[in-house]
């Protein structure tokens, strides 16, 4: 395992994430993990930060909203199993973990497990969270992504990079 700064191979990790990249929750015991491909990678109130964006209709959405910890792998192996299974099957109702034989390995710094598959990994704590506002959204967006009815519209969940790591 190798400690990195949490902008190393920052451009090989956004174009991973355009792809898909896996965002792991954990909660009374239980791990989940999902496929994610939009997200962001910066710097706030002076801190390095992930922004994760998570529909409130997933299982994810709720396990955040009641731990405010996360991990993000971006995988530097293919995974199509892996993301065909965690992007589409919720965890409300499926181990997923079980279902593909995929496992963890403990988080080093914020109680939350990685993904183990070789790749690079964020631990983060929630710092701000925020449900999107539809009257402030940009029309064609809004026509692209939502459906006003469902009414399923991302959070921003604006999280400190606690750590980061590479695992061959
Ligand atoms: C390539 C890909 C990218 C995805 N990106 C996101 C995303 O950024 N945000 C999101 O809320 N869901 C995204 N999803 C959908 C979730 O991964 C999917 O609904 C998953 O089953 C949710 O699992 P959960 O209910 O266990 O949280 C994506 C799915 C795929 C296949």
């Amino acid at each position: 395992m190798q400690t990195v700064p949490f902008n190393f191979n920052a451009g090989k990790n956004l174009e991973i994430l355009s792809q898909a990249a896996f965002l792991t929750t954990h909660c009374a015991g239980k791990t989940n993990v999902m496929v994610t491909a939009w997200g962001a990678l910066g710097v706030m109130w002076k801190l390095p930060v992930f922004v994760a964006m998570v529909r409130q209709s997933r299982y994810s959405y709720q396990l955040l909203e009641e731990t405010r910890r996360f991990s993000i792998t971006f995988p530097y192996v293919q995974a199509a199993k892996a993301i065909a299974v965690f992007g589409q099957v919720s965890g409300r109702t499926v181990d997923k973990l079980a279902l593909t034989g995929f496992s963890t390995r403990p988080g080093r710094t914020a109680g939350i497990p990685v993904l183990d598959v070789p790749g690079m990994h964020l631990e983060c704590s929630v710092i701000y969270a925020r449900l999107m506002s539809a009257d402030k959204l940009d029309p064609a967006i809004q026509e692209l992504w939502y459906d006003r009815q469902q009414n399923n519209y991302h959070a921003f969940f604006i999280s400190q990079i606690l750590d980061s790591y590479i695992t061959p």
